[in-house]
């Protein structure tokens, strides 16, 4: 093998930068040729290819997005559409591929290793949805930028004695409201794993205002419910003035955090590692701060669970 690529798909996530700095840099000391591949599959489809150095990614461990840009290739998900991505792959010699995404990116992977091309998957999404790690790249980065805005939020909340929603990012997974609820005092968190009740709800924020509280910030995973409606419901039912705020991409950008760097930095540098030891179809990931690998359809296979520990001591907090 010598020569490698690396490509960055589905939605961006803080820390890809570091991933890929990773993958480059180990990539040159191990004497591969490294290519970044620009926007994903799709990127890889059209041959949108860039040979890399080791200034290509200077001054890139700290910035959100992703030098290489990505996208969500419909054209990948269908068998020709990767029919053309393997025979791209070898037009060019690219024998191995550092895929860097979430679990959609790490299926079009699988289908790439079975037809030639070896492909290494590093978990890169904020959502934090894979079950075979502990963390996933961005989900660190995210949850800090929650964080930011809870405290923001709070100042205003309570000079107006008001209950404050907060939307979260994080697809069907509950993660990110858990650990920034947690993190942040939040009064209520509502994720889909556990399911809520709207008298529930109202009978906590009412609690809290008779403890003479001046403020109650829920936390609303968008998997689990809507803010605005969810705002409407609990005025219907109480005489509590509540606002909720939507974070959106707000969460998804801005200065990647250290744990986040270290995380991308070993989890790209251990997928070099892999595809030189000749490895093919796996996933690296991260479980009690040891790396691990794991074939990519196994990973896949797993069932995320929300960490049971962190929300019942959560709900014991509030
Ligand atoms: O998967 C990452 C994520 O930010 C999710 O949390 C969110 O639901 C989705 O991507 C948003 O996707 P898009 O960038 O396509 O709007």
């Amino acid at each position: 093998m010598k020569n490698i690529a690396v490509l960055t798909s589905g939605g961006d996530a803080p820390g890809m930068n570091a991933a890929i700095r990773a993958v480059v840099r180990m990539g040159i000391i191990s004497g591969f040729n490294v290519f970044g591949v620009r926007k994903g599959f799709r990127g890889l489809i059209n041959g949108d290819f860039e040979k890399m150095n080791e200034s290509s990614v200077s001054d890139i461990i700290q910035r959100g997005g992703t030098i290489l840009q990505t996208a969500r290739s419909e054209e990948f998900k269908t068998e020709e559409g990767q029919d053309k991505a393997a025979k791209m792959a070898k037009i060019f010699d690219i024998d191995g591929l550092v895929v860097i995404g979430g679990d959609g990116s790490f299926a079009g992977a699988k289908r790439l290793s079975e037809k030639g091309v070896a492909c290494i998957g590093v978990p890169g999404t904020i959502d934090n949805d894979l079950a075979y790690t502990d963390y996933s790249i961005g989900f660190d980065t995210a949850v800090n930028n929650v964080l930011d805005a809870i405290n923001r939020i709070r100042d205003t909340s309570s000079s107006h004695e008001r209950a404050s929603i907060i939307e979260v990012m994080g697809r069907y997974s509950g993660d990110i409201a858990l650990y920034a609820g947690l993190a942040g005092g939040a009064e209520g968190i509502i994720v889909p794993e556990m399911g809520f009740e709207l008298d529930d709800i109202c009978r906590l924020l009412i609690e809290r205002k008779n403890k003479g509280k001046l403020h109650s910030i829920i936390i609303l995973a968008e998997g689990a419910g809507d803010a605005k409606q969810l705002e409407q419901q609990i005025m219907e039912n109480v005489d509590i003035e509540v606002r909720s705020t939507i974070l959106g991409y707000i969460q998804r950008g801005g200065s990647t955090t250290a744990f986040d760097r270290i995380l991308a930095s070993r989890l790209g540098a251990r997928a070099v590692e892999l595809l030189a030891e000749g490895k093919s179809s796996r996933v690296v990931g991260i479980r009690d701060n040891k790396l691990i690998d794991m074939e990519i359809g196994e990973a896949l296979s797993m069932k995320k669970v929300i960490p049971r520990e962190l929300y019942e001591l959560a709900i014991k907090l509030q």
